[in-house]
């Protein structure tokens, strides 16, 4: 959470969940079979239930998972799993309450590993849970997290940290995924790989024994772009057909002065024709202007 704050968007500005229908519709009829939901925080949202039974009710949809801070999940679970939610990804970069507040800047961490047990308990494996790792700052806690995992179903995804217009992002901040791994092998040598052909964006390890996974987001140390099929559309309609791209599509304004159905998608898919091969390279990108991560979602 940004020193200043963040400021909200005025109401208009984000898709109404018409549009968001519109688009969801649209994407699984040309193969999309996997939504994530962001934000944003999505919990916040009203009505978010509402949405998640109309996307999840979509004929060829496969995942609706949502990612979140986790601090409302513990209220709204059930109904977001009675909606057909098929999987959540849980932000949590410390265990330790006091760097939980200055991260975050507000009290949350035992909701938030509620929230994590109450999603076990759901049913849910795994549950994932987003960390992102940065030197000197929360890299003392790898051996925590990786504890997290030895009785709980989960996955703790080590996330490297990526630079995004405002995030005061240098390579002295940065931890690539080889480090992580020297780190926890000095506690558990056994720490290995336990799945070399995974086409996920996550290099999947374990401490064999241990009921639960770690996996590493490497986008930037080695990065995964060949395997990227992903699209991304913000709250406030623009596609995004790279994480780390700066380009946008305003699909937003496009529905609204009316494009019909059949544009809409040939326009995505000129986009998604123009996409890089891959990103520019953490240095690269992190002299490159694109909007912060908490205005693209994850
Ligand atoms: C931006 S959040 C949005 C969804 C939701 N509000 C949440 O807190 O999970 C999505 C994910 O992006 C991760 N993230 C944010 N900034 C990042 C950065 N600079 N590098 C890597 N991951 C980042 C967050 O930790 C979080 O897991």
């Amino acid at each position: 959470m940004p020193a200043e704050g963040v400021d909200l968007k005025p109401r208009d500005h984000i898709l109404s969940f018409e549009e968001i229908m519109r688009l969801a519709e649209l994407l699984v009829a040309q193969g999309v079979s996997k939504i994530r939901l962001t934000g944003g925080e999505p919990l916040i949202r009203k009505e978010l239930v509402q949405l998640v039974e109309r996307i999840a009710a979509l004929n060829g949809l496969k995942e609706l998972t949502i990612t979140t801070n986790g601090l409302l999940l513990p209220r709204k679970l059930e109904d977001l799993k009675n909606a057909g939610v098929t999987g959540f990804n849980i932000s949590l970069d410390t265990l330790q309450p006091d760097r939980f507040k200055h991260i975050t800047r507000r009290k949350g961490l035992e909701t938030v590993l509620e929230a994590i047990d109450m999603t076990v308990e759901a049913g849910y494996d795994p549950v994932k849970v987003n960390c992102v790792v940065l030197r000197d700052f929360n890299e003392d806690e790898l051996g925590d997290f990786v504890a997290f995992t030895q009785s709980r179903p989960v996955e703790v995804r080590f996330i490297e940290y990526m630079p995004f217009d405002g995030n005061a992002w240098n390579t002295g901040k940065f931890m690539p995924y080889s480090d992580m791994v020297s780190v926890i092998q000095e506690r558990w040598p056994s720490f290995s790989r336990h799945k070399e052909d995974d086409s996920e964006t996550a290099k999947l390890w374990r401490v064999p024994g241990f009921t639960g996974s770690v996996g590493f987001i490497s986008s930037m140390s080695d990065h995964f772009c060949s395997g990227c099929n992903r699209i991304r559309i913000t709250a406030d309609g623009k596609l995004k057909v790279c994480l780390f791209g700066s380009n946008e599509v305003n699909l937003r304004d496009m529905m609204r002065a009316g494009i019909n159905d059949e544009r809409l998608i040939e326009t995505v898919q000129s986009a998604l024709s123009r996409k890089a091969a891959s990103h520019a390279g953490m240095e690269v990108l992190a002299e490159s202007d694109n909007r912060p991560m908490i205005l693209i979602g994850g």
